[in-house]
């Protein structure tokens, strides 16, 4: 079935680049022990492609087939492996503590899931792992650079510091950065939160 993203997706082209969200790629690389880590709505690949060639053990979850052929791809040039599977994340179960690590690159969900989707993650971690998002506050509406256009799809750290009450929260400001990743070009508005399962 195409979607949305599947059209998007669908030119040669990787919309976001090949190289890692700069956010993910500094926090990931300060990490000595590489575990398992959960992508969901990964896209292209390029955060996983990274995180893979640093030796953690990678799960990628889009609803996009077009997004997982060109990821696996991807990996496959760049000589590593990785589980991409595709799921519609409004259908997401808990799996009980399995992931050392889980980050979240733009991925915006409607408000209707997305809370009970954080508190899902939340539950997925292990003991001591990380929850990392880059995500679109609500001001980058009044920016060109990218992201959804619906109120309803974009954050605030209020609403993030809401999503993950379990969690002891490292870093979580607005900021507003200069992007150069493909289609998200020039000045936006995003949140980024990093918290850790005591
Ligand atoms: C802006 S792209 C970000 C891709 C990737 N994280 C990156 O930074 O390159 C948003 C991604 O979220 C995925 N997505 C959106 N809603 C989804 C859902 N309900 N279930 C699964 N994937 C979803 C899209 O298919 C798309 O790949």
């Amino acid at each position: 079935m195409t979607n949305f993203w599947d059209s998007r997706f669908g030119g040669e082209d990787f919309l976001y680049g090949k190289e890692p969200n700069e956010f993910f790629a500094g926090f990931l690389s300060t990490i000595e022990t590489k575990g398992k880590l959960l992508l969901p709505a990964e896209g292209e690949g390029r955060n996983a492609v990274f995180a893979a060639k640093l030796g953690w053990d990678v799960t990628a979850i889009d609803s996009s087939v077009v997004g997982r052929e060109k990821a696996l791809k991807f990996a496959e040039t760049e000589g590593v492996s990785m589980n991409y599977e595709i799921l519609d994340l409004i259908n997401f179960e808990t799996r009980p503590e399995q992931y050392d690590f889980i980050a979240i690159i733009f991925g915006h969900f409607p408000s209707a899931f997305r809370q009970e989707l954080h508190h899902k993650f939340t539950k997925s971690l292990k003991k001591s792992g990380h929850i990392l998002i880059e995500a679109f506050t609500k001001e980058q509406i009044q920016n060109t650079s990218g992201g959804p256009q619906d109120p309803d799809m974009l954050y605030s750290t209020a609403l993030l510091e809401a999503d993950f009450p379990e969690l002891s929260i490292k870093k979580l400001t607005h900021e507003k950065v200069f992007l150069n990743e493909g289609r998200h070009h020039g000045l936006a508005d995003v949140v980024r939160f990093i918290g850790t399962k005591a």
